[in-house]
């Protein structure tokens, strides 16, 4: 069951820290908050590099956060940007979230200037592959 009623706190937190997501070449910053399996709200933002490939998108860095605290889980990820198209997960980093949430977890992109989008995980990232295939 989808837990909405903490999107607002999502939102808020995932501006937060947008505003410090160190963006200088591209100047789009991305910030992203996830609701995780214990409750907490953990957060990242994009880190860009002088040489552009080696830069990290704004959802790995939430997902580090949130291993890094304790949490093992994605309930829910609320993706924030600029613009008003909604900013939706790159292909990379839906592989990413693919690892550490179920098909059913909404994503909700945001290009802030306009209306969010939700989407599942499956709808994101349709027949996908995961840990799941791996032998034990
Ligand atoms: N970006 C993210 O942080 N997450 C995404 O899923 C889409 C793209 C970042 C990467 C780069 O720093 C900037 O947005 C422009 O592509």
């Amino acid at each position: 069951m989808a837990d909405t009623s903490r999107d607002q706190d999502l939102f808020l937190a995932a501006e937060a820290i947008r505003a410090k997501a160190y963006a200088p070449y591209s100047r789009f910053q991305v910030g992203a908050a996830i609701l995780a399996d214990d409750g907490k709200i953990y957060t990242g933002c994009n880190v860009e590099n002088a040489a552009y490939p080696v830069g990290n998108c704004a959802e790995p860095s939430a997902i580090a956060a949130m291993l890094a605290g304790g949490a093992k889980r994605i309930k829910r990820i609320y993706v924030t940007g600029p613009g008003t198209m909604p900013v939706t997960p790159c292909g990379g980093c839906r592989q990413r979230i693919r690892e550490f949430a179920d098909l059913d977890v909404e994503i909700i992109s945001h290009g802030v200037d306009g209306a969010p989008l939700i989407c599942t995980l499956d709808q994101l990232l349709p027949h996908s592959f995961g840990p799941e295939y791996l032998p034990k």
